[in-house]
């Protein structure tokens, strides 16, 4: 038993059935339990940090293969460049750099993965398109804080993203809004709030001026430097088997790699997916249930993959020519782009939770299409599954303040959340919102 004296924080970034942390979009998902506990040891509080896997990173999954120019980040590719997240870097000792997304430039295909067509298209012009979102995004900036908005809750933000679309002409710039909103299921459907809190004003400010990522190349690197830091508060290869919050401190039975553990903690924050599943061995009480059963989330998926045989691009994007703004139907492939000779990071989604051996036959079988003939069988070099993700609830649950109500849980029972539920996948504005909750938590 730890922590026999003194206030101990638990930071539970991984329970049971669940693997990786929290959220976020395709390329800048973030886990914040890492920053959390970095910060809990720089104010000196004692704490243990329960993860499922035997490394630290989240959504953040690099692939180094000698044969590549450098290594593939295939989970998190660039960081928000915002205040927190370079004195992030800074604290890390993690050199960084500016860049921008490759995006426009290169060799880009389309292809109808159904059937391995190749599709001669021309994306059209997304200025005034992408300039006509900017500016009913300019409407909302208290979303980069939470989700907060005014009452009643304006009623752009409840359209459907399809109807939103039509309603100020953005059409044309579909194609980018897809790209960033990978991993959430139908966007056509998804209300435009959760739009609005993926392809953010950050995102669109990072768009013209550069996101961040370490000098090395190897996105990785924040959580190495991170663990070697904190490792010894971490439990690696841990479950959380049952939870039981009392007045005074909060009582965990944790599965480890060496048997069972007790903690006993003051305070919990929980940086996981809070759906019913995830809480599973929790003692949720009734009210904590009922805001909770509201989280539906998504599938979504990150590999590298050996595909020898394929014609040469820099992306090769799912083209349905049959649907609206041509976007595939998922389950299925969202984009394939090399990481090597012969390699290629692929990323996959849909909109509900799928197992890991489907989706990688799946891959498997739809990448065949695109093979030379006589070509060598893909293969699977790489995985990541970042499911649940995009946790998401009813336009019906919105407007009766469901939010109001998942913040009102915030430090009671002696538990705190963060995470994309809470927030929003984006890394920056996430450990934002963490430090506020760490603030609380402290008090
Ligand atoms: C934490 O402890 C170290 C070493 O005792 C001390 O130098 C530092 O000022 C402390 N930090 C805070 C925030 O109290
Ligand atoms: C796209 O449209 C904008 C605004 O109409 C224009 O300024 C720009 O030059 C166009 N870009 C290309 C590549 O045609």
């Amino acid at each position: 038993m730890w922590g026999a004296e003194g206030p101990m924080i638990l930071i539970s970034v991984s329970v049971d059935r669940f693997c990786g942390d929290l959220l976020q979009n395709s390329d800048r998902h973030e886990i914040t339990g890492s920053q959390a506990a970095l910060r809990l040891r720089d104010m000196n509080r004692s704490m243990i940090v329960i993860e499922q896997e035997d490394i630290l990173g989240g959504h953040t999954n690099t692939h180094i293969d000698s044969s590549a120019k450098g290594p593939a980040n295939f989970g998190v590719k660039v960081f928000d460049d915002v205040d927190i997240t370079r004195e992030y870097f800074k604290r890390l000792g993690v050199p960084f750099q500016k860049t921008h997304l490759e995006g426009g430039e290169g060799d880009k295909l389309y292809a109808d993965f159904r059937t391995g067509e190749f599709i001669d298209y021309k994306p059209p012009n997304m200025t005034m398109a992408l300039a006509s979102y900017a500016q009913q995004a300019a409407k909302y900036p208290q979303l980069q804080k939470g989700f907060f908005f005014r009452e009643p809750v304006p009623e752009d933000l409840l359209l459907p993203f399809a109807e939103f679309i039509k309603k100020y002409n953005i059409g044309d710039a579909i194609e980018i809004i897809y790209t960033y909103c990978q991993g959430f299921g139908d966007l056509l459907k998804r209300l435009t709030l959760y739009v609005f809190k993926t392809f953010d004003l950050t995102v669109l400010r990072d768009l013209q001026n550069g996101y961040l990522i370490p000098t090395s190349g190897d996105n990785h690197e924040v959580y190495d430097k991170a663990f070697e830091i904190i490792k010894s508060d971490v439990l690696f290869r841990s479950r959380v088997e049952r939870v039981h919050r009392g007045l005074d401190y909060v009582t965990v039975v944790v599965n480890t790699a060496s048997g069972t553990r007790i903690i006993r903690a003051r305070k919990l924050l929980v940086s996981i997916a809070p759906t019913l599943d995830n809480l599973g061995g929790f003692d949720l009480d009734m009210e904590e249930e009922s805001i909770f059963k509201h989280f539906k989330t998504t599938g979504y998926y990150t590999s590298v993959v050996k595909v020898p045989g394929l014609r040469k691009f820099d992306s090769l994007t799912n083209f349905n020519p049959n649907t609206a703004y041509n976007l595939p139907k998922l389950p299925g492939i969202y984009w394939v782009t090399p990481t090597a000779p012969d390699k290629y990071d692929i990323k996959y989604g849909s909109p509900r939770a799928l197992g890991d051996d489907y989706v990688k036959a799946d891959i498997i079988r739809t990448m065949k299409r695109f093979q030379a003939p006589g070509s060598e069988e893909p293969e699977i070099v790489a995985w990541s599954s970042h499911t649940p993700f995009g946790a998401t609830v009813s336009r019906d649950a919105i407007k009766s303040g469901f939010y109001e109500r998942l913040y009102s849980l915030q430090g009671r029972r002696n538990t705190y959340y963060t995470g994309a539920a809470f927030h929003a996948h984006n890394s920056g504005l996430l450990w934002r919102f963490t430090e506020e909750v760490l603030q609380e938590m402290m008090k």
